[in-house]
This record gives structure tokens, C-alpha cells and sequence, in this order.
């Protein structure tokens, strides 16, 4: 949550970090600010609003600085608004700070603050840990750096700072815990950010800096400590990522090109891995636990939002080809329901950012008490990446779209190589279904082309809904979890309220939901409980629901009880929700788009949450 940005250099840094701010604007858009040190102090810029209105703000300022830091907000403590917008300064006026995470003990130390007399201009958490700092760094009469070591050792919570100070125009102190930042080396100049988006432009090295460790950036030097004061040597790593990857591209919106992106990505994701002329899978990572995999004695999933609903499909994918249980949980709930981890319990934790808060606490508490974690993460390098024992990348590539489309597809495609790997090596499925699995799993990215050939049909049946009310998105087994993610596509971009539910549950409470304004999607291609999908169909029908069914090719009776339908290409039931999540991310686009939304930024919401 929030994006960070900092310069430190030969160049004028305000543009640059301009920049990097639109680029991070997917982490929250709530309001942003900068701060640079300019011969007569800090100049602090910040606007209520997207990084277009603090650019606007900014014309005609003095913006000349070779040392900036700029933020873009997701507002956790107080509302969205130039009072509470990052940087802040310091009561003594002398140090600017931005922060992306939140400070959990900031109330005890806010109110010894007050004692001392310190007041507040804006409602945050940072502001209170900036002016613990600067207090700190009077009373012990010590560098900036050494007072936000001395702070850092209080605080609870999630941080990443960055911090200038008004007679320092070249040094930026950095430090983190739980929130992501990298640094990027320049020849003369360094760059940070929360991701590398803002940095590729300029270099390919990079470090990512490591939780509890405090990073003293100057123009030509770089020096890493952790909270003991101790060096650490910076591992220096080569970014594996083009310019091109984070531009648009030609498509209006990022949403819009990462949806189209996915016959390409599926494709990098089962590239190498997938060898079905010879037989096999190759997921190295997870190759070194497959002893411990396919003897546990269950697997517990653990993710949020759309990276769960993957992590449903991975549970029916799983205990059918594997039968080993699998118990799918939300992050946010396991973290804090002291749950029932043992040693040999085998942990998959989903996510595409790598940073999710409630994610990363829960695999660290399972950790704790010995449960293997595998990862499967879109960011490499990412703190959840790290974290874990083994994994996979989904090498969905960057994915900034705020509603992810591109990284759902590569979880599932991961998923499914997993599942058909450890079944086969488990001997519950035979050589042929391994085979016929492997073989269908690489048609995949020629038939999300052809679903995608659709668009315009998905555009006018977007048309003719935009304006509902509600929706009901429905599905059973491997279709259930992508009603959900149907659902929530719509809601992310549309705001328009959607539930999915499984079929069949649909009578014991939502049918009395519909009427003859209801748009009903099902999601029903062909497979084992088909039948039954079509007689929920008749029943939605009975009420006058407007059903738009997802179907496949050479389905007859289908189209008789819908009054639009999307046809896709037939493949195995297994595979099958890889295919059918693609017209689903098109309608809501296409509905949000119709609804004059900005769909790469839906309102209130943020890439990646980084706070719990
Ligand atoms: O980065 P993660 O996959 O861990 O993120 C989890 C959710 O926050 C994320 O999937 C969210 O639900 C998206 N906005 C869905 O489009």
C-alpha cells in the first residue's frame, strides 16, 4: 500500500521522481506529495488526488533539486487529503518523511510526544514516528541515522521511510520492515522505489533491502546497516525486466493490455516446465520437496482476494489428482485464529505481489512451527518469495492493472503443473491422464487467443448490462471459484454489486434475488455436473432472470435458456477455469469502460496491500 519513490544524484530529481511516482500509482492514488532539499530548506509539494493533480499543483514552483522523495498515498490513518499526504515535515521543520506501511504503537507514542508538547498537523502515523525521530535525534544529540535506528527499536508495525533532511542535499536515509524497497545504482546517482518500475528506465542493478536494515544513500556510496549498526554487504542483483513491460503499449488501459497479454504469459509461465513430448513437468523449486509434498498429510493454502480464488481451484485440482486435503484459508483469518500448523504440513501461499501483509504473517507464523512454505509469486524477489522454503514463479510479468487478470491465469497455470506433478509422482493419476493433462495444459495459450477473439461480443453484452443494479455470477466445482472471481472482477471495476455463489446453493438464499432486472452469469462449459448447471438455469429462467451463460463449443441446450452466450473451446474440465475466467475479466472491463471508470485505478482500493 502506498508508493515510494527517492533521488539522489546528478539530475534534476523532481521529474524523476514524478515519474516513478505515476508508475507506482497503482499502489494508491489517494493523494501525493515530494520533498527536496533546496538551498534555503525543504520544499514540501503535496495535493489531495491522483499524481496528475500534483503535477498541475506543481507548475510554476521552484522545483530545482538534485534530491527529492515523493509518495503516492493509499490512506490508512485519516481520510485522503492535503493535510494528511506524504511527505510530512518534522515540528523543527528540519527532516521530511514519507512512509508506506502502518505504525501499530503509535497512539503511546503520540501521547508522550504531546506531553513534550509536540502538536500535530495531520492525522497519520507517520507524522508521529517522523517527530519520535526528530525528538530523538535532539535529546541524544546524534545523526539522523543513528535517531532512526534508536526509533526503529520501539516500533511495532510495518515501515518503509525515506527521510531527508534540510542541510543534507545529498543524503536520503532509508529503512524498512515488512514493506518493500529497492534500490537502484547509477553511476553518480541512486534511485529508490517500492518496486523497480520507476528504476528500469535508469539501471538494471539492483538491491533489495532486507527487513531491519537502514540504508544511507548518497550520490556515489550506498551503505547498508541493520538496527545494530552493523555493514551489511548489499547483494547487488540484475533486473530481469524491460521498459516496455510497464508502458500501455497501444491498449487504452493496463487492464485491458494484461488481459490480452495471456496467451503470452500462460505461455512464459509453462515454458521449460511443461514438456509434454517427454513426459514431464519441471518445477525445480518444488521438485526439492516432493518427497515431503506428496507425503503430508495435508496442504493449507493460504492467500486473499484473487489469488484465493486460485488457491480454490487449486484445492478441487488437488484432491482429486493428488488426494491429499487441502484446506484453503484467507490470510487474514488464519494469521489470527490460532490455527493448527505441524511440523510437516505443507504450506501454499499465493500471491502476485509478494507483499501482502496478512499473507506474509501467516506463512511466517506456520514457518515458526515447522510447515513447509512454498511460494507461488508473480514479483521475484518479493518478501513472500523470499520467505518461503520452495516455489514457483508465475512469470506473469509486471502485472499493474489494479485488478489482477494476468497473474490469476499464471497462479493457475502454476497450480495445475503442481497438481499434475505430485499426482503422477503420488500414483493416484496413470501415465496417460498425466499425459493427456500435460498435453491439454499447452493448448492453453492458443485458446485464451481465440476466446479473446470474442471481445467485441463481450462488448455488446457489457453494453446491454451496464446499468444493473446487481449481478449473480454462478458455477459448481471448478466453475464455483470462478463465479467468485467473476464477482469480484465486476464489483473492483464496476462497483456494481455481484455476488458468485455455487449453483445449486444459489436456492437456498440469492434466487430471491431475482427478477427480470438480474443479470444471472453462469459459468457452464461442459463437465461432470453440466446437467445440473442447466437445471439451475431453468430455474433462474422460472423467475424471468436475464442469463448469460459461458458455454462450450457444440453445446445445444444452453443457448436455449440464455438470453447471451460466450462459446469457448472445448478442453478438459481441469484446465477449464484457466479459459473461462477470460470472458469474465472482459465483461467487467468492458462494463467499467462503459461506465466511464478508471478501471486501472477502481476507487478505494490499492495493488498491493501491504498493511493488514
Ligand atoms: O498480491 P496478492 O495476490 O497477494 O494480492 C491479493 C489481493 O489483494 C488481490 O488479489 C486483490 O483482490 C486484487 N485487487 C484482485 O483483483
Amino acid at each position: 500500500m502506498c508508493g515510494i519513490v527517492g533521488y539522489t544524484g546528478f539530475r534534476q530529481a523532481y521529474p524523476v521522481v514524478l515519474k516513478g511516482l505515476k508508475r507506482l500509482e497503482y499502489r494508491g492514488y489517494d493523494s501525493s506529495g515530494v520533498a527536496m532539499v533546496q538551498p534555503d530548506g525543504l520544499a514540501l509539494l503535496k495535493k489531495k488526488g491522483k499524481v496528475a493533480e500534483l503535477e498541475e499543483f506543481a507548475i510554476g514552483k521552484n522545483l530545482a533539486s538534485q534530491i527529492c522523495i515523493g509518495h503516492t498515498r493509499w490512506a490508512t490513518h485519516g481520510e485522503p487529503s492535503d493535510r494528511n499526504a506524504h511527505p510530512h515535515l518534522s515540528q523543527s521543520g528540519e527532516i521530511a518523511m514519507i512512509h508506506n506501511g502502518i505504525i501499530e504503537n503509535y497512539a503511546p507514542i503520540k501521547a508522550e510526544l504531546i506531553k513534550k508538547g509536540y502538536t500535530f498537523n495531520s492525522d497519520t502515523d507517520t507524522e508521529v514516528l517522523l517527530n519520535f525521530i526528530d525528538d530523538i535525534k535532539k535529546e541524544n544529540a546524534c545523526t539522523l541515522e543513528e535517531a532512526v535506528r534508536i526509533a526503529l527499536k520501539r516500533i511495532v508495525g510495518a515501515y518503509c521511510i525515506l527521510l531527508v533532511h534540510k542541510d543534507d542535499p545529498e543524503t536520503i536515509i532509508a529503512a524498512r520492515k515488512g514493506s518493500p524497497l529497492v534500490i537502484g545504482i547509477g553511476k553518480g546517482e541512486h534511485f529508490l522505489a517500492s518496486d523497480a518500475s520507476p528504476i528500469i528506465e535508469y539501471t538494471k542493478e539492483v538491491v533489495y533491502v532486507n527487513d531491519y536494515e537502514i540504508a544511507i544513500i548518497k550520490p556515489d556510496e550506498l551503505i547498508l546497516k541493520n538496527l545494530g549498526n552493523e555493514k551489511q554487504t548489499p547483494f547487488v542483483q540484475k533486473l530481469d525486466m524491460e521498459l516496455a513491460a510497464i508502458e500501455k503499449g497501444g491498449y487504452p488501459h493496463f487492464m485491458l493490455k494484461e488481459i490480452f497479454e495471456q496467451p503470452q504469459t500462460i505461455f512464459d509461465c509453462l515454458r521449460g516446465r511443461l514438456l509434454p513430448q517427454e513426459n514431464n513437468i519441471i518445477l525445480s523449486g518444488i521438485d526439492k520437496y516432493a518427497a515431503e509434498i506428496t507425503a503430508a498429510n495435508r496442504i493449507i493454502i493460504i492467500a486473499c482476494g484473487t489469488s484465493w480464488h486460485a488457491g480454490l481451484v487449486a484445492e478441487y485440482i488437488i484432491e482429486e489428482l493428488c488426494r491429499i486435503p487441502v484446506e484453503v484459508e484467507y490470510a487474514s483469518e488464519f494469521r489470527y485464529r490460532n490455527p493448527i500448523v505441524q511440523k510437516g504440513d505443507v504450506i501454499i501461499a499465493i500471491s502476485q505481489s509478494g507483499e501482502t501483509a496478512d499473507t506474509l504473517v501467516a506463512i511466517e507464523n506456520a514457518k515458526e512451527k515447522g510447515a513447509i512454505i512454498l511460494g507461488v509469486v508473480n514479483v521475484v524477489g518479493s518478501s513472500i518469495a523470499r520467505l518461503s522454503h520452495a516455489g514457483a514463479y508465475t512469470h506473469a510479468g509486471h502485472e499493474i492493472g489494479v485488478a489482477s487478470t494476468k497473474a490469476f491465469t499464471g497462479q493457475l497455470a502454476v497450480l495445475m503443473m503442481m497438481a499434475f506433478k505430485l499426482g503422477y509422482a503420488k500414483g493416484t493419476i496413470s501415465q496417460e491422464r498425466f499425459t493427456q493433462l500435460s498435453q491439454e495444459l499447452s493448448t492453453v495459450p492458443e485458446k485464451v487467443a481465440k476466446v479473446l477473439e470474442q471481445d467485441d461480443a463481450v462488448k455488446a453484452i457489457a453494453l446491454k448490462y451496464a446499468d444493473a443494479r446487481d449481478f449473480l455470477y454462478l458455477g459448481r466445482g471448478y466453475n464455483f471459484p470462478i463465479a467468485l472471481e467473476g464477482a469480484l472482477k465486476l464489483k473492483e471495476i464496476s462497483y456494481i454489486h455481484a455476488e458468485g455463489y455455487p449453483a445449486a446453493e444459489m436456492k437456498h438464499g440469492p434466487i430471491a434475488l431475482v427478477d427480470e432486472h438480474l443479470p444471472v452469469v453462469f459459468v457452464a462449459t461442459k463437465d461432470s455436473f453440466h446437467e445440473k448447471v442447466v437445471s439451475n438455469m431453468q430455474e433462474i429462467k422460472a423467475r424471468k432472470g436475464k442469463i448469460i451463460s459461458i458455454i462450450t463449443e457444440g453445446d445445444e441446450v444452453s443457448p436455449t435458456l440464455s438470453d447471451d452466450v460466450i462459446v469457448l473451446p472445448a478442453i478438459d474440465e481441469i484446465i477449464a477455469p484457466l479459459i473461462n475466467v477470460i470472458p469474465l475479466q472482459l465483461l467487467s472491463y468492458h462494463i467499467g469502460i462503459a461506465k466511464g471508470l478508471d478501471v486501472d485505478k477502481p476507487r478505494n482500493l490499492a495493488k498491493s496491500v501491504t498493511v493488514e
